[in-house]
């Protein structure tokens, strides 16, 4: 399998389940919701949904009923744009481009892109909650929305955010660089696996492998979102390449220096993708998603 062809197949696939799962802009709240819509149809990797659809192959195979994780797949790419409308904002990261084009808050003014992020966090909720979607029994649905709930919060990324606007200009130790990577990215990337792999009904032992697995390619994830800041250009990021030194943020690179932050994704990576060795030729799109997270250039 070629990883650039299914990225872009399972990218189209998402995207086209927006148009069921996402509102569309009209009646009273238009203005509202194409706010929404403007950050989440923006464009974007996918990766979160993507990895959902991927856990569940990996313990169902082809056996997995796609419109029945759509919903939650959805749901992820909600909540993760979110975050990223709200990290935008003045009093957060003050960036002005992401996914290449101009931050919701400078099309749509500030009140406007708070409300649009407190949107599309609600919305998420809506749609895993929702009975019309899919087939998942109860039992599976609070379970997925209980390990969302869980990671997008103050406990994973709501606090990681926290913890890193708080750190801004300041020495850290490495234990803080951890906490910061693994709650404000690697917890909503864990989540996506296992809301993946609980809607395709894995046992404990594959859930507890996969969890391994999330925490390592979301520390991955951020790491290498860390060195395209510091290498890449505004361009080809699509977003302010530089503006984490420039705000004085945590970060590997600040901490370790560019080479050795390098070899430290990559070995994430690899401790990843040993996660699943109990895992069949199934898996065999969670191992290129691991290495696609190394060798990403935006
Ligand atoms: C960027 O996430 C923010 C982080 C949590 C590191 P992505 O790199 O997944 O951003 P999009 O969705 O592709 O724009
Ligand atoms: C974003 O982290 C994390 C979340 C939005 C939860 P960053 O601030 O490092 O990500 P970018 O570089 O703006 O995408
Ligand atoms: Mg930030
Ligand atoms: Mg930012």
């Amino acid at each position: 399998m070629e990883i650039k062809s299914y990225l872009n197949e399972q990218r189209l696939f998402i995207e086209k389940a927006f148009a069921t799962y996402i509102p569309e802009a009209k009646g009273d709240f238009s203005d509202h919701i194409q706010a929404m819509r403007y950050s989440l149809t923006a464009g974007g990797k996918r990766i979160r949904p993507i990895l959902c659809m991927a856990a569940a192959q990996a313990v169902e195979g082809e056996h997995v009923d796609p419109q029945d994780l759509l919903p939650v797949a959805c749901a992820l790419e909600c909540i993760h744009t979110y975050s990223l409308v709200h990290d935008d904002l003045p009093a957060m990261d003050n960036d002005d481009l992401r996914r290449g084009k101009a931050t919701n808050h400078i099309l749509h003014g500030e009140a406007a892109a708070i409300l649009a992020g407190d949107g599309l966090l609600t919305w998420a909720f809506d749609l895993l909650s929702n009975p019309a979607h899919g087939t998942l029994s109860s039992d599976k649905k609070l379970r997925i929305i209980h390990i969302i709930a869980r990671a997008s919060g103050s406990l994973g990324m709501v606090g990681g955010q926290a913890l890193d606007i708080a750190n801004e200009n300041k020495t850290f130790p490495f234990s803080t660089l951890q906490t910061i990577h693994s709650s404000k990215t690697g917890a909503l990337i864990t989540a996506s696996v296992l809301a993946g792999a609980v809607g395709a009904g894995a046992d404990e032992k594959q859930l507890t492998a996969l969890e391994q697995y999330g925490k390592q390619i979301g520390l991955a994830f951020q790491i290498v979102d860390d060195l395209l800041n510091a290498t890449a250009t505004t361009e080809q990021l699509g977003k302010t390449a530089g503006s984490d030194a420039e705000l004085g943020k945590a970060t590997y690179p600040a901490y370790f220096g560019v080479e050795k932050t390098r070899i430290k994704a990559k070995n994430a990576v690899s401790c990843a993708k040993d996660c699943l060795t109990e895992f069949d030729d199934k898996a065999e799109p969670l191992r290129l998603l691991a290495d696609y997270i190394y060798t990403r250039s935006h």
